[in-house]
């Protein structure tokens, strides 16, 4: 292999190592004169050019947002000892040269510098990068198009309608990839590895930075071009293989799977924007914050939400029911108060009001359900009285897919003062959200029930009741001025979201329900109706199969029990088939009890899932039924 040579002033010569491996000192070396000779390091204080400043209001109707002060640097003064953009490419720890070198596309600015250091010192084929980062590990490379430009601060003129990035392209997922296999064939892009067109494109000199922009009119599928085996290739776990069978993931009610557009997205946040947000005068805080905010903006949009200002990121459902319990609820519920909750119910939505109720002395009331797993609505209209402050119910239930008719919910429950909550845990998923017309005022879910992360998900609250909302977790982020004897508090969203959230995955979270919107809500609903009917047609005549839920309007889930075996047992069996299904009680013991039964077996369908996996699924069920113990 030939490396460069160090000479004192200037770029090497090449060396040859006798194994042909790189010489580790000869590159450190190389490495150590290569920063040295950079202007930047020769001395001077490099200014930040103007358009590189914040602006002093980076948060939209927040006159002074949380943990930035529109103090003197608003203006684009210098600041002693910063970088300038481009200015940092020296490593600030000793490293050896084989590992800078292999980092520099990494290292190498995203701006243009202004020092005259250049950009593009030594570069190496990202796929081959040391790191073996690039496509081999799923991280888009970052075309120059795509890199954010030092000259566009100062938000929204711009192409962005966000706060910094005024003109800059921020990331641009790929959509569909033409280019991966069919779902049962192992590929090397099967494992993340570069594919046939990477590696030829390597092979004459270039690498292919296949990063082509989101469509402008996101495509919108009709039913006849739905494609479950296009959707599957975006999943790459759907390739795994448990117990020598390929898998089947029907435990999308726990969680659901990520496809790559989302795995891509995270890794793009901290291969290029990762940073506190709204808190720094710098780059990368700026990325952050344009792509947190988007996210929001996205989870506005999927919900249509009236504002932007109404959706709050929390952890997942169940922080956002009990940050609604703990807020509002402890504000506005008291002492022989009611919450009306539904016998459907997880035990977030039964907890938290609990906790509530038991702290004030206020009373828990529950909608019953009819054999079929149904919410009774004459009853619920019985339980609705003066004392009523507050409804809280599922759309969809998880432990039996019941869908909850939760419009005229919210309705009598405003008729009868009552505020309304809708648990969408479930629902988000499957069928169109729109809180508008849903009429409740609150509205909660989890991003890893939608494809998206783990840890992250959303409340959203009408306006109104946001503005008598206390908040409930104090610190950083949330605050806009506090003294020792008093704090004034951020606006919503910013007063519920104290501390550093969770903002990869917020932004992961948006890049799920772009994906969602790109296939069309409506499409998933319709073919995830009909894979579950045909699920349902050949489960229940199964002998000793008892379905468990059969309301008329359900999604996703099939509930049941085997005779002869445990639940468990049928769970296992299952995955030694290399099928994945949820047993137990689903975190919803009240429901399960009114059926008389403590656990059920769970599969619960996506719209990646198959008729060919729902009769794998049916073959084992076949089985054990005709041999029972
Ligand atoms: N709520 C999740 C479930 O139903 C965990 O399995």
């Amino acid at each position: 292999m030939t490396i460069p040579t160090p000479t004192s002033n200037s770029l090497p010569g090449p060396v040859e190592t006798p194994q042909g491996l790189p010489d580790v000192a000869a590159l450190t070396q190389l490495a150590a004169q290569f920063f040295a000779a950079a202007p930047a390091a020769a001395g001077g204080t490099p200014e930040i050019p103007a358009a590189a400043h914040l602006p002093s209001n980076p948060v939209p109707g927040n006159p002074q947002p949380a943990g930035f002060s529109p103090g003197p640097l608003a203006n684009g003064p210098a600041l002693p000892g910063a970088f300038a953009p481009g200015a940092n490419a020296a490593p600030s720890t000793p490293q050896d040269g084989a590992a800078v070198l292999a980092s520099t596309p990494s290292l190498a600015p995203k701006a243009a510098a202004v020092n005259g250091l250049p950009d593009h010192a030594t570069t190496v084929p990202p796929a081959l990068n040391g790191r073996f980062g690039g496509h081999a590990l799923g991280v888009p490379q970052v075309s120059p198009r795509a890199a954010p430009s030092p000259t566009a601060a100062h938000g929204a003129e711009g192409g962005s309608p966000f706060y910094f990035l005024a003109d800059a392209a921020p990331y641009a997922p790929q959509s569909r990839a033409p280019d991966v296999p069919r779902e049962d064939l192992v590929s090397a892009s099967s494992f993340g590895l570069p594919g046939a067109d990477d590696l030829k494109a390597l092979l004459a000199g270039k690498h292919s930075t296949k990063a082509p922009a989101r469509a402008e009119t996101p495509a919108q599928p009709t039913r006849g071009a739905f494609d479950v085996h296009a959707v599957r290739r975006d999943f790459p776990v759907l390739q795994e293989r448990v117990n020598g069978r390929q898998l089947v993931w029907f435990d999308n009610a726990a969680t659901t799977q990520k496809p790559r557009q989302v795995i891509d997205r995270i890794s793009y946040f901290y291969a290029h924007e990762n940073s506190n947000i709204h808190r720094a005068a710098h780059e990368l805080a700026a990325r952050a914050t344009d792509a947190y905010e988007k996210a929001r903006e996205t989870v506005r949009r999927f919900i249509n939400a009236p504002s932007v200002n109404e959706v709050i990121f929390t952890r997942g459902t169940t922080e956002a029911i009990n940050l609604v319990a703990k807020s509002w609820g402890a504000k506005h519920i008291g002492q022989g108060d009611e919450i009306i909750v539904s016998n459907l119910e997880h035990h977030a939505n039964i907890v938290p009001w609990q906790q509530l109720a038991w702290a004030v002395g206020a009373k828990i009331k529950v909608i019953p359900v009819d054999d079929d797993g149904q919410v009774i609505l004459s009853e619920y209209q019985r339980l609705l009285g003066p004392k009523v402050k507050l409804v809280s119910v599922t759309q969809v239930s998880n432990a039996l897919g019941t869908v909850v008719p939760v419009k005229e919910i919210v309705d009598l429950a405003h008729r009868n003062g009552s505020k309304a909550l809708v648990d969408g845990a479930q629902s988000i998923s499957h069928m169109r959200v729109d809180v508008q017309d849903i009429g409740a005022d609150f509205f909660v879910f989890s991003g890893h029930k939608i494809f998206g992360p783990t840890g992250i998900g959303a409340l959203w609250t009408k306006a109104e009741v946001l503005d008598d909302m206390p908040p409930w977790q104090g610190g950083g982020n949330m605050i806009e001025d506090v003294t020792f004897e008093r704090t004034r508090f951020q606006p919503a969203p910013n007063k519920f979201e104290a501390g550093t959230g969770n903002i990869a995955d917020a932004v992961g979270l948006g890049a799920a329900l772009e994906y969602v919107e790109d296939w069309g809500i409506e499409n998933i609903g319709r073919y995830e109706h009909e894979l579950l009917d045909y699920a349902t047609h050949l489960l229940r005549p199964i002998k000793g199969v008892r379905l468990v839920g059969t309301a008329r309007d359900k999604a996703s889930v099939l509930s049941f029990t085997l005779d002869g075996y445990t639940t468990h047992e049928v769970g296992v069996a299952l995955n030694e088939e290399g099928i994945a299904v949820r047993t137990g009680h689903h975190c919803a013991q009240p429901i399960l009890r009114r059926f008389g039964l403590e656990t059920t077996v769970r599969p619960s369908l996506a719209f990646y899932n198959t008729t060919d996996e729902v009769d794998r699924f049916i073959q084992v069920v076949k089985r054990l039924s005709s041999a029972p113990r």
